[in-house]
């Protein structure tokens, strides 16, 4: 409850007398002591409620040519400290029901209550409120337990896991005697599980991060024709053991950006990834670099399996995975293209989807450019 010796109640209704009569009850409520301001415009009423005017509100069911309905559904009770409470003139289940369900915290039928029984209101409004807080509170506390666990663990498993991939390059490098075909078969595999292994623990990490908010960007000038060309003949051994190609087709004038060369490296690096891992062989790969007026926009094209609609807006859920023909085989912490929405947020840049299932994926990532280049 607030500091004050007083809860501050505000009745939306547009009757002065409904006020008035109720103002005198309000004023024979000592548990907890009350004082009753009355608001009778359905407009002003929403300004003050978006300013968190009072520790408490009652709406009148009618209002003017609006309801009080329309008012709990535009100010949205349960995201909101404050208890709502609807008032009508008479008693219909209906109502009620719609009431709560809209977040009012209690419902009262006029003329047919009185000081105890608005008291009795009042304090079971607040109370529920403060409890809501309370849990709110605890979810809030132990998520950041996760985050924080997810951490640690993530910090422990990639000693051992670094330790591994040294041991295994050792015995392929020759170092313990020569390798027969079959062995050395086995210990690629052995290699690439533990790569897979390394990436999700640095998806982790990485995740850990931007979620504690400790991503701090050094923005600077950077040529997106040449980072993309880069990252592009990076990716490109991986795409051709796939049999794929990556096509790079750079702006014709210079693409600069604002952003941190590092970061957004690992986003496309993230995207050409997924577009390759999510494509067949014989595909290919396209990169297109475009300069727009606010922005420097690039596009990764892939031919690959594509993604259902119902799928789309879950892409950049935390560790979503979705199911496709080849994701099994693909493999992944269902946390790349999480981390790129964050860090393509955190640069006041965009990135959009458009699919279809088996006619391949675009993503679009839009970043803010220099404007006097
Ligand atoms: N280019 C793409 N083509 C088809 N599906 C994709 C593509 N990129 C991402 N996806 C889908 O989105 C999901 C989430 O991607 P991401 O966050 O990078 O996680 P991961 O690749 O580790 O599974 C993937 O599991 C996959 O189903
Ligand atoms: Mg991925």
């Amino acid at each position: 409850m607030p500091a004050v010796s007083y809860i501050s109640i505000l009745l939306v209704d547009d009757d002065k007398k409904e006020y008035l009569s109720t103002n005198r009850l309000v004023k024979r409520v000592t548990e907890p002591k009350c004082k009753l301001e009355w608001c009778s415009s359905f407009e002003k009423a929403k300004e003050l409620i978006a300013q968190h005017s009072h520790d408490l509100y009652m709406i009148d069911y009618k209002l003017g040519e609006h309801s009080g309905m329309d008012l709990l559904r535009m100010v949205e009770p349960d995201k909101r400290p404050e208890p709502f409470i609807l008032l009508t003139d008479v008693a219909d289940r209906t109502i009620e029901r719609q009431a709560l369900k809209l977040g009012a915290s209690d419902y009262l039928v006029k003329g047919a209550f009185d000081a105890e029984l608005l008291s009795n209101s009042f304090n079971y409004s607040l109370g529920r409120k403060q409890a809501e807080a309370q849990r709110f509170e605890h979810l809030i506390e132990l998520n950041q337990a996760k985050d924080e666990f997810i951490s640690v663990a993530s910090h422990q498993l990639r000693t051992p896991a670094t330790g591994v991939k040294q041991y295994i390059g050792m015995l392929l490098d020759g170092m313990f005697g020569e390798l027969t075909p079959t062995q050395e078969a086995v210990l690629l595999k052995a290699y690439d599980s533990n790569e897979r292994q390394l990436r999700i623990v640095s998806d982790l990490l990485k995740v850990a991060r931007v979620d504690a908010g400790k991503v701090i960007l050094k923005e600077a000038e950077t040529d997106m024709n040449k980072l993309l060309a880069e990252v592009a003949s990076e990716e490109s051994e991986i795409a051709r053991k796939r049999g794929q190609k990556i096509k790079l087709k750079p702006a014709s004038k210079p693409a600069t950006a604002w952003v941190d060369k590092d970061t957004i490296r690992m986003v496309f690096e993230n995207l050409i990834d997924n577009a390759s891992k999510y494509s067949r062989r014989d595909t290919t790969i396209e990169v297109v670099v475009r300069v727009n007026k606010k922005s420097v926009v690039v596009k990764v094209i892939d031919q690959g399996v594509g993604i259902e609609e119902e799928d789309l807006s879950k892409l950049f859920e935390k560790f979503s995975r979705i199911h496709n023909p080849l994701s099994t085989q693909a493999g992944g912490s269902g946390l790349g293209l999480y981390w790129a929405k964050k860090v393509v947020d955190l640069h006041n840049g965009k990135i959009e989807v458009e699919s279809s299932p088996g006619g391949g994926t675009t993503f679009l990532v839009h970043l803010p450019r220099l404007l006097y280049k």
